[in-house]
């Protein structure tokens, strides 16, 4: 993909890139909307990216080929937004660079894809962090990872309006080879890699449900945590973030809040702790049990997060009468998007074709799906 990228941008500017950079898609595995609640993640790259070739040029007018078109991005004009146009991300990145005191000047740049877009597997990550990780390198900016993280999530709340927490770009950025990464998004590090367990697969599959979480309920969730955290620290008051709750403390505050922000504060906290068992099943070796994890997760998103919806939930009852696979849940966002399957990888493509025939059954749509590969990190090639 990258050479191909490359040449396509010789082909149409007429000379070798300055630089090329690759951003992967990424894959929550466990631990859904605890990011921003300063909570625990399971999470991996995969290996389908986006690549950005650039090269610096003079004026103020950049120049983006992408799939064959050319489209232009004045730096004069970078506060507009224009609805369903994916260069509102470069818009947001930029200002979020010159807010951080970079000095960005014009660029020639060829872009494409193999993460796929809309879908729950953060291609606006890729985007964000491919560009970014271009730029850096032309224009000497010099950020930390987690502040390169914090940049494209300042481009999705201050430029998109969805108030996301870091786990999109943080996973883009430190993925690993054929691992899943445990995040801790109060230090914002890595604590630590698990590998993925052999003989077994992350098999995806879209339910091709329309999924913009900048139009979904993703704000208001977060919205009831903030709720539901402000009244658990009447009574707590060294909680900083619905990190520090755990199960009894949350069960012991029930009255004090709306039933509602506590369903949704009960998922958060169940998430952070079925994530820690997790990885001890991992490290133990015991995926069947895991596997159960992902399915307790779904549950706790279709029943106390409500960000499942009919699609996913079909997905993942269809999952369980399967052979081969240990568990399913939805992934990422939620309200349509994707599921993650994790599937004996002798079994996967029988798994595929299956899970596609009931689902159609089920709900009259066509799913699509695929054997997922876990990828690296960002880089600069
Ligand atoms: C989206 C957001 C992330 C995270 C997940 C849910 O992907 O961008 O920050 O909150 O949803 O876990």
């Amino acid at each position: 993909m990258s050479n191909a990228n490359i040449e396509a941008f010789k082909a149409r500017f007429g000379a070798l890139p300055a630089v090329c950079a690759i951003a992967p898609g990424r894959l929550e595995v466990l631990g859904n909307h605890t990011d921003y609640n300063e909570g625990f993640v399971l999470s991996t790259a995969v290996d389908r990216a986006t690549t950005v070739s650039m090269s610096p040029v003079e004026g103020t007018v950049c120049t983006i080929h992408e799939n064959g078109k050319d489209c232009t991005l004045d730096l004069n004009d970078l506060t507009t937004y224009v609805k369903g146009d994916w260069r509102n991300y470069l818009k947001g990145l930029i200002l979020e660079l010159q807010k951080r005191g970079a000095k960005i000047g014009a660029f020639n740049a060829e872009l494409s894809s193999t993460v796929p877009l809309s879908a729950g597997m953060s291609s606006s990550a890729a985007l964000e962090m491919a560009f970014g990780f271009a730029l850096k390198t032309i224009f000497k900016i010099e950020l930390s990872l987690p502040d390169w993280a914090r940049a494209g999530q300042g481009v999705e709340n201050n430029f998109m309006g969805l108030k996301s927490g870091l786990l999109d770009q943080f996973s883009s950025l430190y993925g690993k080879k054929d691992s899943l990464i445990l995040c801790d998004f109060r230090t914002v590090e890595v604590l630590k890699t698990v590998s993925m367990p052999a003989g077994w697969s992350m098999v995806v599959a879209n339910t091709m449900v329309k999924h913009n979480l900048v139009e979904s309920d993703y704000n208001l969730r977060r919205q009831s945590c903030e709720n539901a955290l402000a009244a658990i620290q009447k009574k707590y008051p060294a909680v900083k973030a619905l990190r520090d709750v755990d199960s009894a403390m949350l069960e012991s505050c029930k009255d004090d809040m709306d039933i509602t922000d506590w369903k949704r504060a009960k998922h958060v906290v169940g998430e952070d702790e079925r994530v820690m068992q997790g990885v001890k099943l991992l490290e133990a070796g015991d995926i069947r049990a895991f596997g159960a994890l992902l399915f307790a997760s779904h549950e706790s998103s279709r029943d106390m997060f409500e960000n499942s919806c009919t699609e996913l939930d079909a997905l993942v009852e269809i999952a369980k009468t399967l052979p081969g696979c240990a568990g399913a849940r939805l992934s990422g966002g939620g309200f349509g998007g994707i599921s993650i399957h994790l599937v004996e990888s002798d079994q996967a493509e029988q798994y595929c074709e299956r899970l596609k025939t009931a689902y159609k059954t089920m709900t009259g749509k066509v799913a699509e799906t695929l054997i997922c590969g876990i990828g690296d990190g960002a880089r600069v090639l």
